[in-house]
Formats: structure tokens, C-alpha cells, sequence
């Protein structure tokens, strides 16, 4: 199972990658986390990430290949993965291929989430996540049984400092302007499969899953 969920900020990637990565019983790989984590362990590339996400921009596209690369071939991502935030402009993409091809793998669909503008920002400026075990919430569309704290490990919640309504703006231009034609570029490959992200959560789940199966 190697699955790749493409859509804009907030279409609700990381929430259903990780039911997927249940089901499905493979990795969940999200370029954006790990450079989150990098940033909470203040490394290197973690300080050179930051520059790039605070202002809802791309990191450059060499670092990010290599990462992946790497990620890949760590032995949990042997059986597969469902990859949450990469390849997110047509560059990735066409580095991707050779690089799956090298490895004897190919994708078994690229997942696209379709949401609204005006649903993504709501989604985006009222999510809250764990700054300790990163699980995430929503304000009003998920929240956490005592307000403010986390559920898992009750440590208070923050807001991702690109989840300010600034910097949102500014990742959905960088979305509309570098991602978006990754759509045509799967969907001439026969890779894409359509969803509606503003089903619940475990309906879209559901869909997903059942499509996927039935695809083989
Ligand atoms: P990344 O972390 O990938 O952020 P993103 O793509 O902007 O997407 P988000 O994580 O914000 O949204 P999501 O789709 O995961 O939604 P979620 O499930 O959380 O990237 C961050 C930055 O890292 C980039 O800006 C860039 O700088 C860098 N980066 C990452 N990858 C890169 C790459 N390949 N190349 C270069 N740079 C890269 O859901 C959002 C909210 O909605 C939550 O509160 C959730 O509870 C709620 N929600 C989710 N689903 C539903 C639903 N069905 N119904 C109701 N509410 C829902
Ligand atoms: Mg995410
Ligand atoms: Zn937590």
C-alpha cells in the first residue's frame, strides 16, 4: 500500500493519514512533522526549515527529497506508506518516480482531498495541537475532553505558529500556485482518486478505504 494524500492545508491530510496508517498497517510518513520534530530537537535542518515554514513557504526541494529518501528506506516503510505532504510542486513529483522506480516501488493511488476555502481556514485557525505527542485537535470540530489540554498526555495545547490567519493566507496562495498541478499530473497517470474532505471524519475514512481495497 503506498499512498499519497494530496490536498490543500487543513484538508484534513494528517487526521485521515492516521486512521489510514492503521488500517492499513503501514507507516504514516508527513514531511511537515518531521520538520517539526526536527525543530523541536533544534537541529540543523530544523532551524533551516523554520525560516521557510514561519513564512508559509516551501523548504527547498533538494533538502526535502533527501529526507524522504531516507525516510523510505528505513525498514518500517519496506511494506509500504502513506505519504501526508509530499511531493507538493511538480518538481517533487518528477523526482519522485525514478525514485520509487530505483526502489522497485510504485504508487498505489494518490488520494485527493477536496475542501473549501472558507471551511480550510476555519479548520486551520481553530486547530490546536500538542507541542508534546503532536496529536491534534480542532476547537469546535474535535475538541479535547478538558479545554486546552491534551488527551493523550494532558499538556497544553498551542497553536502551530503557521495556523495565524496571515501565514494561512499565504500557504493556500503557495498551495493554489505550486501544488495544485500536481492534480493533472497524477490524474494523467490514472493515480488520482477524488474525495469530499468535508465529510466526517471516519465517513471519508470509510471511503477512502473501501475505494483503495476495492482498487487492489
Ligand atoms: P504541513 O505540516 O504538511 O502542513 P499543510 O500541508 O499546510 O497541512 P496541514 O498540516 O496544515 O493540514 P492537514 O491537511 O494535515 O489537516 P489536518 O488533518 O491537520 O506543512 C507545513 C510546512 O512544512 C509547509 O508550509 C512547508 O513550509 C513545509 N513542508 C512540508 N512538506 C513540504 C514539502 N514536501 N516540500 C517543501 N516544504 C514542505 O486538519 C486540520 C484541522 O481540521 C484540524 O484541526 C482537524 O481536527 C480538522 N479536521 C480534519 N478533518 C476534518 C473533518 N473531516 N471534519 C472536520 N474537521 C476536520
Ligand atoms: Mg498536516
Ligand atoms: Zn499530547
Amino acid at each position: 500500500m503506498e499512498l499519497v494524500l494530496l490536498g490543500p492545508p487543513g484538508s484534513g491530510k494528517g487526521t485521515q493519514a492516521k486512521v489510514l496508517a492503521e488500517r492499513f498497517r503501514v507507516p504514516h510518513i508527513s514531511t511537515g512533522d518531521i520538520f517539526r520534530k526536527n525543530l523541536r530537537e533544534g537541529t540543523e535542518l530544523g532551524e533551516m526549515a523554520r525560516r521557510y515554514m514561519d513564512e508559509g513557504q516551501l523548504v527547498p526541494d533538494d533538502v526535502t527529497e533527501a529526507m524522504v529518501t531516507d525516510r523510505l528506506a528505513q525498514q518500517d516503510a519496506i511494506a509500504g506508506f502513506i505519504l501526508d505532504g509530499f511531493p507538493r510542486n511538480l518538481a517533487q513529483g518528477e523526482h519522485f518516480q525514478p525514485m520509487l522506480r530505483e526502489a522497485g516501488r510504485r504508487l498505489t493511488a494518490v488520494i485527493h482531498l477536496v475542501v473549501g476555502r472558507s471551511v480550510l481556514i476555519t479548520r486551520l485557525t481553530g486547530r490546536r495541537v500538542c507541542p508534546k505527542c503532536g496529536a491534534s485537535y480542532h476547537v469546535e470540530f474535535n475538541p479535547p475532553q478538558v479545554a486546552g489540554h491534551c488527551d493523550v498526555c494532558s499538556t497544553e495545547l498551542v497553536q502551530r505558529p503557521d495556523d495565524s490567519l496571515e501565514t494561512v493566507t499565504k500557504r493556500l496562495e503557495v498551495y493554489d500556485n505550486e501544488t495544485a498541478p500536481l492534480v493533472a499530473f497524477y490524474e494523467a497517470q490514472g493515480l488520482l482518486m477524488e474525495f469530499d474532505g468535508e465529510l466526517p471524519v471516519d465517513a471519508l475514512a470509510d471511503a477512502i478505504v473501501s475505494r483503495v481495497s476495492a482498487h487492489g
